[in-house]
């Protein structure tokens, strides 16, 4: 039976400010994904967030980008904007750009990352959400998993997977996308995909099959609003085990907390923290970054789950070594690395604070004024 996976993702109001959704937010979400199921809709569905982003986690017959699911996911935002707003929520629609829906949330705001898969006699799956971070987020756990021989050790124990993996990245600026070959073209794809802004992993697949092993989101929310609307919070799907990493290689990667651009205003650079579901409130200095994982078994397109991967002990010295990395960086205040490089500054609101100092800068050379 083919099973389409659909996660689609907003941000349409925070509590407190951006560090994580209301309850009545959550119920109304609840209410529109029963409706959907009891429709016919969709087969199944668990309702998640992290931080201040709601995920619609969905399954159905009808293939990726289909304009049906697409619809229904913007009309639940709308729908929990209008409570959004009733609530007083901060940001109240902000990741809603558009004022109607056209054919496709291609371009619309919301996030999502969808894969059509024929389902295994036993499928497990992670979804990973993350919030205060950029789709380029996972380009280093993506590599970890499908590609390092130290992370997992499948690469090197079975046989199935010794051929390695495509990889299909993203050129998100000149909206271009590759494939690599890997293992072969490992050292290629890692020029690219080590400038995690630009270029990012969007599916993986087992070498010789169509269907991905991996998807991502890679919506920038600049790059369609034009104007900075914060950071894009993304989430990705990973299906596990036979002949394709085990859960235990897929969440492997995270028990480093590796620095990613995001946190305060979408500026700086932290530690991703892994973290169970009952934390996924960025609060420090709005972060620091973190992720949730949901691990589900599919059984006819039933999403049996979630089980809370990252809310287990074994995360706690990733979850320490993320606190320490964070009190560091945050020493350095507005300096870099902590702040973002001034390319990637581009995208947030500083460029209008230059724009205003801009005519009080005179040439070194040539200029007799007295100061
Ligand atoms: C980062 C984020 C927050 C906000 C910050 C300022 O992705 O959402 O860190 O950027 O709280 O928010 P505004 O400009 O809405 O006051
Ligand atoms: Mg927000
Ligand atoms: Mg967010």
């Amino acid at each position: 039976m083919k099973v389409t996976l659909s996660i689609i993702k907003a941000d349409v109001g925070g509590y407190v400010g951006h560090s994580d959704v209301h309850p009545a937010l959550l119920a109304r979400t609840d209410e529109a994904l029963a409706e959907a199921k009891e429709k016919g809709l969709i087969i199944d569905y668990c309702r998640a967030k992290c931080g201040d982003d709601i995920a619609l986690i969905m399954t159905h017959t009808k293939g990726t980008d289909n304009e049906d699911i697409h619809h229904f996911a913007w009309d639940t935002f709308e729908a929990v904007t209008e409570v959004a707003k009733e609530y007083g929520q901060y940001g109240a629609g902000q990741d809603l750009l558009t004022d109607a829906f056209s054919g496709n949330l291609r371009g619309m705001g919301p996030g999502f990352a969808e894969m059509e898969i024929e389902e295994r006699k036993s499928e497990p799956i992670i979804c990973f959400l993350a919030d205060k971070t950029e789709p380029g987020s996972w380009n280093y756990p993506l590599f970890k998993m499908f590609a390092d021989p130290f992370n997992t050790a499948g690469l090197v124990i079975d046989p199935s997977m010794h051929d390695g993996f495509r990889f299909e990245v993203h050129d998100l600026i000149e909206e271009k996308k590759i494939i690599f070959s890997c293992p072969e073209e490992l050292y290629d794809m890692l020029v690219f995909i080590g400038a995690p802004s630009r270029y990012v992993i969007k599916h993986i697949f087992p070498k010789g099959k169509d269907e991905p092993a991996a998807v991502t989101s890679t919506q920038r929310l600049f790059l369609m609003a034009g104007r900075y609307v914060g950071k894009d919070d993304p989430v990705m799907a990973v299906r596990c085990q036979s002949g394709l990493p085990a859960v235990g290689e897929v969440v492997e990667p995270f028990s480093f907390p590796y620095i990613v651009a995001g946190w305060m205003r979408g500026s700086h650079h932290g530690p991703l923290m892994p973290v169970g579901m009952q934390q996924d409130t960025p609060t420090r200095f709005d972060g620091p970054p973190r992720v949730v994982s949901l691990g589900f078994q599919l059984k006819d397109g039933r999403l049996i789950g979630p089980r809370d991967m990252f809310a287990d002990p074994s995360y706690d010295l990733a979850r320490w070594k993320a606190l320490e990395m964070a009190e560091f960086l945050r020493r350095h205040g507005p300096f870099e690395p902590h702040r973002l490089p001034l390319d990637e500054m581009e995208y947030t609101t500083l460029p209008a604070v230059m724009e205003k100092l801009h005519e009080r800068f005179v040439p070194l050379v040539g200029d007799e004024r007295d100061f």
